[in-house]
């Protein structure tokens, strides 16, 4: 049997995300599948449509929607995405990006394909607005202007253009604000002792602490994330003690590490780039119940944390109520806490934290908070 062609591949998996897949997952398993046979390039290639497209879809709709007059199939409106997305983001030669594309569309839907996409290649796009051209969904556009003015614009647009992770020198491929947050966590615990990763999977934080820790252990609560975790760990420190259990209600002894890291499940908005369905996923009334689950961890994390411990919450995303004012709450309810600063040139002063936005570095945003336990 021929091997799929990379538009191919590309509109299976855009199917399926459209469906309600994860495009991170989907990528992962169509290009440890069926992709095996491709280039490193064609890999890239693959990458580039799906997660481009996944995450242009406002905008690319909003090219599209002038020449679509009845409802689409799902298979036929995810080859009309990838097809102006081509035209449009990537300079793709108008005539190449709607034959290719012609030729992996549905045969029943050729004609039509053809006749938008060849209509579509003809735009000069005027945007109703901001969110539309920036492709993300109001509340999101509207809750990063109201919250930081014009550097929540400029982190909303960086996230359309994110980073390459590269790997470590070990090999593990990870974010550098994410490594910046493991780097923090070292410099608060010289003399390291027993570390605990309430929230650990897939395992980037826990596998990069430094060498002075002597015991670590991996704490996360999903079984099938577990699994992959404790992959990670196997691969990459296999020192580390996996735990599965929920990081609010733990089997850890009171006072039993000397610092407990808080990366806790989180609305993910300063991580847009990088999942670029994310965006589409994320529901405002979320991040009300997310605060009660980081106010829970922390205070689990607290009842595990050792006189003078160090805990560290961390979150990959920027709104206030999952960084400042659970922090703030936090420290409110335990006077025993000092607040610490946040060691690493790179994070901003930001309420007895520290911050990355995603476009000060090109990487996730990411917030901080560290406290030294006195009592
Ligand atoms: C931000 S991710 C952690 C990333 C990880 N620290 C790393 O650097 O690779 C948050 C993790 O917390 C897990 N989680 C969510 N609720 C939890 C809970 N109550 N207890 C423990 N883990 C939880 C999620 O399944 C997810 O794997």
């Amino acid at each position: 049997m021929k091997s799929p062609t990379s538009r191919q591949l590309a509109l299976q998996a855009l199917t399926e995300i459209h469906a309600g897949s994860r495009a991170n997952v989907v990528l992962a398993a169509f290009l440890g599948d069926q992709g095996r046979g491709l280039s490193e390039r064609d890999r890239a290639f693959v990458t580039e449509l799906v997660q481009g497209t996944t995450r242009m879809r406002r905008a690319v709709d909003h090219l599209l929607q002038p020449f679509i007059s009845r409802k689409l199939d799902p298979d036929v409106l995810a080859t009309l995405r990838l097809g102006a997305y081509q035209l449009h983001y990537l300079r793709t030669p108008a005539h190449a990006a709607v034959n290719d594309t012609v030729a992996v569309a549905p045969r029943r839907a050729s004609g039509l394909v053809n006749a938008v996409l060849r209509k579509v290649a003809d735009v000069h796009p005027e945007w109703p607005n901001e969110a539309t051209q920036f492709s993300y969904p109001d509340w999101i556009w509207n809750l990063f202007l109201e919250t930081w003015g014009p550097e929540g614009r400029a982190a909303l647009i960086s996230m359309n253009t994110p980073e390459r992770p590269l790997p470590r020198s070990d090999g593990y491929i990870q974010g550098q604000a994410s490594r910046w947050v493991s780097e923090a966590v070292d410099d608060a615990s010289p003399n390291g002792g027993t570390i605990v990763d309430l929230c650990a999977a897939p395992g980037g934080k826990a596998t990069a602490c430094g060498a002075a820790w002597s015991e670590i252990w991996a704490n996360e609560i999903d079984p099938t994330r577990a699994r992959a975790l404790r992959e990670v760990a196997e691969n990459y420190r296999p020192e580390i003690q996996v735990v599965v259990s929920d990081g609010t209600n733990t089997r850890f002894d009171d006072r039993f590490a000397d610092a407990v890291l808080v990366d806790a499940p989180c609305s993910g908005l300063g991580a847009l780039g990088r999942r670029s369905d994310a965006r589409w996923q994320i529901s405002k009334e979320a991040i009300s119940r997310l605060t009660g689950t980081q106010n829970a961890l922390l205070e689990e994390a607290l009842r595990i944390l050792k006189p003078h411990g160090v805990l560290t919450y961390s979150v990959c995303t920027i709104t206030q109520e999952e960084t400042c004012d659970v922090a703030h709450a936090f420290h409110e309810r335990h006077q025993e806490l000092r607040n610490l600063d946040i060691q690493g040139r790179h994070w901003r002063q930001y309420c007895d934290g520290g911050l990355v936005l995603p476009h000060d570095y090109k990487t996730d945003g990411m917030a901080i908070f560290q406290w030294q336990r006195e009592g």
